[in-house]
């Protein structure tokens, strides 16, 4: 199983895969049959490394320069393909908490990474900063998150059990100057949870 990346499945490539999802958007939940278990990030193609948390203008994060009570969209694991790339699963909200949540610490612990894929039937959702907003919200049907957990507390996501009403997370680590990591992750509920699944909070 640990080729899966390059090898078919069934007539569809795992590229072709999650091309495919892109196209689908939100429908994906009409297709239990698929055995998304050998196309979502795993392990075995996750690199063992710690990665750069690399911004949208190309820029590795810092937690001295990171805007408190703000989010940026990141790619995780990054492949250098655009179009993969550009795939759903591989997007995460970045985020640096407000201030009254602990964001003002200048240390790993001010920020949040979690699968924008939501929960409920997989549209993306994202944070909002504003003053009485603070949170993640899905635009499909209105799903909350806690910025703080990754934890839906209003809309469909939060009625689901757990581990589906929680996001998948990345952790990181700071080095001396401040710049970010991404530590490698174990995509399990029990741990960095499964995208488009969940995790159980811990
Ligand atoms: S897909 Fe997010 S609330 Fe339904």
């Amino acid at each position: 199983m640990s080729e899966q990346g390059t090898k078919k499945s069934g007539g569809l490539s795992r590229r072709d895969f999650l091309k495919l999802m892109g196209a689908a958007g939100t429908g994906l939940a009409f297709a239990p049959f698929v055995p998304f278990g050998n196309f979502m990030p795993n392990p075995s193609q996750a690199t063992l490394e710690k990665v750069k948390v690399i911004l949208p203008d190309g820029t590795q994060a810092n937690v001295k320069t990171f805007p408190i009570n703000h989010s940026e969209v990141i790619t995780y694991p990054s492949t250098g393909d655009p179009a993969l790339d550009a795939e759903a699963f591989r997007k995460w909200q970045f985020i640096r908490l407000p201030q009254e949540l602990g964001g003002d610490k200048q240390n790993v612990s001010s920020f949040r990474a979690y699968s924008m894929v939501c929960l409920h039937l997989w549209c993306l959702w994202k944070y909002w900063p504003e003053e009485g907003r603070k949170r993640g919200e899905c635009p499909c049907h209105g799903s909350m998150y806690d910025p703080t957990t990754g934890t839906a507390f209003a809309g469909p996501a939060s009625l689901q059990a757990a581990p589906s009403n929680t996001l998948a997370q990345l952790n990181f680590e700071s080095d001396a100057d401040g710049f970010l990591w991404v530590l490698p992750p174990t995509w399990g509920v029990n741990d960095n949870g499964v995208i488009g699944y969940g995790r159980f909070a811990s």
